[in-house]
C-alpha cells in the first residue's frame, strides 16, 4: 500500500518540477560516473526518473537503459534523450517486478530511491530480480541514506522549508518538508507540501506524501546476500546524497 502511494508520487507537478528542484545535484552524478564508465556491458539505471544521471551518461557514450515506475518521470527522460538523438531502452515497470529483455553488467539505483520500495518482503523480492538481471560478472551499486543524517534536515512533525524553483515564466514553486517516523518499523513518511506562485502571489497549494525503509548496513548486507550476491563491499560516503551521510555498496553476481 505505501509502495503505492510512492509510484503515484512521481507525477503531476513533482515530475513537472522535479529537475528545476535538483538541477544544483551533481556530486551523486559524478559518483556513479565512474562505475557507468568503466563498465565492460550494458549499463541499466533503476529509478531513472527524468534521467538526471542517465542522460548525462547516454551522451558520453555510456550504453545505458533506464527502468522507473512513473510515466510522467519517463516522459520527461524520453523527450531529453530524443531531443539529442540518443538511443536508450526505458522501461516503465516497478523494480520489484522487474522483466526485461536482457541482462546487464553493471546495474545502479543512486539517490536512496531503493529506499522507496518500502515493504521489506518487495525489497528483498527487488534484489533477486536485479541479481537476475545481472550478467555473470556484473556489479549493482546502490546508495542507501543513514537516517538520524535525514532527520536533521525534516524534523519530526514540524513543517521546514525545503528547495525551491522558478522558471521564466515567473512561476515558483516552494516546497516544504515534515516526517514523521516509525522507529519499529523502520519506516519514515515524509510528508511535502508543494506552493505553486504565478508572479508571486500563490496560487495552489499540494500535499504529497512518501514512505521510505531505512536498514541497517549489516542488514543491507544480509540482504544482498540472501539475494545471491558475493563480494559485497560498503564504503561510507559523505556528499552524495542530499539526505547526509550514505551507505554505499558495491555487490557482484559470480
Ligand atoms: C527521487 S526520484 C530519483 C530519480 C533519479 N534517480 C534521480 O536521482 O534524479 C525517485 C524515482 O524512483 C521512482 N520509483 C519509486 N519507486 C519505484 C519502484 N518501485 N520501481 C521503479 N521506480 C520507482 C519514482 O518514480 C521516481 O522517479
Amino acid at each position: 500500500m505505501s509502495d503505492t502511494i510512492n509510484q503515484k508520487h512521481y507525477s503531476g507537478v513533482v515530475a513537472e518540477w522535479y529537475d528545476a528542484l535538483i538541477e544544483s545535484e551533481e556530486n551523486d552524478i559524478k559518483y556513479y560516473q565512474k562505475f557507468a564508465e568503466e563498465s565492460k556491458g550494458p549499463v541499466l539505471e533503476l529509478a531513472c526518473g527524468t534521467g538526471r544521471l542517465l542522460f548525462p551518461y547516454l551522451k558520453e557514450g555510456v550504453q545505458i537503459d533506464g527502468v522507473d515506475v512513473s510515466e510522467e518521470m519517463l516522459e520527461i527522460c524520453k523527450k531529453k534523450i530524443d531531443s539529442m538523438g540518443l538511443k536508450s531502452n526505458l522501461y516503465m515497470q516497478d523494480i520489484a517486478d522487474l522483466d526485461l529483455p536482457k541482462q546487464y553488467q553493471t546495474i545502479f539505483i543512486a539517490g536512496g530511491s531503493f529506499q522507496l520500495i518500502s515493504s521489506f518482503q518487495r525489497a528483498l523480492r527487488a534484489m533477486k530480480k536485479i541479481y537476475n538481471h545481472l550478467l555473470p560478472g556484473g556489479k549493482f551499486v546502490v546508495d542507501i541514506f543513514r537516517p538520524l543524517d535525514r532527520d536533521n534536515i525534516i524534523q519530526d512533525g514540524l513543517w521546514v522549508k525545503g528547495r525551491e524553483a522558478q522558471n521564466h515564466l515567473g512561476k515558483k514553486i516552494i516546497v516544504y518538508g515534515s516526517n514523521k517516523n516509525n522507529i519499529d518499523e523502520q519506516l519514515i513518511k515524509g510528508l511535502y507540501k508543494y506552493e505553486l506562485y504565478d508572479n508571486d502571489r500563490l496560487t495552489d497549494t499540494m500535499i504529497g506524501e512518501i514512505y521510505l525503509r531505512w536498514y541497517g548496513k549489516y542488514e543491507f548486507e544480509m540482504m544482498l546476500e540472501k539475494a545471491g550476491f558475493k563480494n559485497i563491499k560498503m564504503e561510507m560516503n559523505e556528499i552524495i546524497t542530499v539526505h547526509g551521510k550514505a551507505f554505499v555498496f558495491t555487490a557482484e553476481k559470480e
